[in-house]
């Protein structure tokens, strides 16, 4: 008998083909997994659904409970990465190595409400492109899951996602979302995976390429965490307003280049106090206090840059000294060629600040791309 036969017969109806496919992106939920699906098991009862955790190799061996919950349970799968981490990237590869029609991303510490998915499902179903489940929809407070400093940053990342979807939802910035797969899989090749916020990332992207999405809302209950701790943190926030600037400029210039640019400009500040300092506290010539001020410069961007731009490859321990001395490797050229042509031109005496900016534009996107091949490895 053929496999469609088989089908026919019944004798796979534990295998029929998943309506929906759910996406969890997971960083340490161990304690939260195993309840997560029997909560699901119990609301979608009408519906074909299969579940994959993209799990960041956990140290608590989240990847662990998920496989062993897909022992018993067929519709149970796992992508458990090596060496990488990223909530987008995650979500991206979840969504692109499931199957059906439709998929949906939600958190895996039970802070999303299941008992919104039917809803979310029959309106997909019923022709929206995508339906998101806001916390601030039909009169929602996000009181119980969010501090009130996190509920005002929330409000104005808010504000500055509706100017880049152009659309006005009520939460931009939500993690719990369902979407045609046809449509996910049109914007796919032109999303960033950086960052944290993948639905601001597909609505914009949607509409850059001309094809605005029809959106739905539903409004659910944010409820405080089940187990573990939250990995929001003010890093994060740096690296929305980064992919809010990129998607701003239509996606010009990557946020890994902008969040380096950022780090750049921090850079300056820093070199500038060390010279003073030196110059004056510490009775540095210029040239000494030129070379002190220009390595603790570089230093300081070789560890925000690990911190912020490149917080999924940050280095550690060994590697994270060896990152630094390549950093600097990289990074003196410029420096050397920069000092010796401002010099120059300071001699001549014309176009100073001109010179001085174009050098400075130069020497970063040198920097920006030789340390992501030699420092940070990005492949
Ligand atoms: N694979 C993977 N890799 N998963 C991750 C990573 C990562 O690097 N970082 C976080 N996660 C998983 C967590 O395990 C959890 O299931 C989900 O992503 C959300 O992470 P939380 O750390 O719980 O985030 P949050 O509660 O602070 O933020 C949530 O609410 C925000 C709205 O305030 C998320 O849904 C955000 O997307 C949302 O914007
Ligand atoms: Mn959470």
């Amino acid at each position: 008998m053929d496999i469609k036969a088989k089908a026919d017969a019944g004798q796979m109806s534990a295998n029929k083909p998943p309506q929906l496919s759910l996406v969890v992106p997971t960083y340490n939920e161990a304690g939260n997994v195993v309840v997560l699906v029997e909560k699901l098991d119990a609301v979608l009862v009408d519906i074909d659904w299969e579940i994959t955790f993209v799990d960041d190799n956990s140290p608590d061996g989240t990847a662990d409970v998920v496989k062993e919950l897909g022992q018993s349970k067929p519709n149970v799968h796992c992508i458990k990465r090596i060496g990488r981490r990223g909530l987008s990237s995650a979500c991206i590869e979840g969504m692109a190595s499931s199957t059906a029609p439709i998929v949906a991303v939600m958190d895996g510490d039970l802070q999303h409400d299941e008992t919104v998915l039917p809803k979310m499902f029959e309106m997909v179903s019923a022709g929206k492109d995508l339906v998101l489940a806001s916390r601030f929809y039909g009169g929602q407070t996000a009181e119980e899951g969010l501090s009130k400093f996190r509920e005002m940053g929330s409000n104005v990342a808010n504000w500055i996602a509706n100017l880049i979807t152009g659309a006005k939802i009520s939460d931009p910035m939500t993690g719990f979302f369902m979407l045609k797969r046809e449509r996910f899989e049109q914007v796919v090749p032109k999303l960033s995976s950086e960052g944290f916020k993948i639905l601001l990332d597909i609505i914009a992207t949607a509409r850059n390429m001309g094809k605005p999405l029809d959106i739905g809302e539903v409004g659910f209950k944010f409820r405080a965490r089940h187990d573990g701790e939250s990995k929001m943190s003010p890093l994060v926030a740096a690296q929305f307003l980064g992919l809010a600037l990129s998607k701003i400029m239509g996606g010009l210039l990557p946020v890994s280049f902008i969040l380096f640019a950022a780090v750049g400009a921090v850079g300056v500040v820093v070199h500038l106090a060390t010279l003073t300092f030196a110059a004056e506290r510490m009775a540095f010539n210029f040239t000494n206090a030129q070379l002190l001020a220009t390595l603790v410069a570089m230093i300081s961007n070789f560890h925000l840059n690990n911190i912020l731009t490149y917080a999924n490859q940050r280095l550690r321990g060994f590697k994270y000294w060896q990152g630094m001395l390549s950093f600097i490797a990289v990074c003196a050229f410029p420096a050397i060629a920069n000092v010796s042509i401002s010099t120059f031109i300071y001699e001549q005496n014309s176009l100073f600040y001109l010179a001085a900016i174009a050098g400075i534009i130069i020497s970063m996107v040198f920097n920006y791309a030789m340390t992501r091949i030699f420092t940070w490895r990005v492949k």
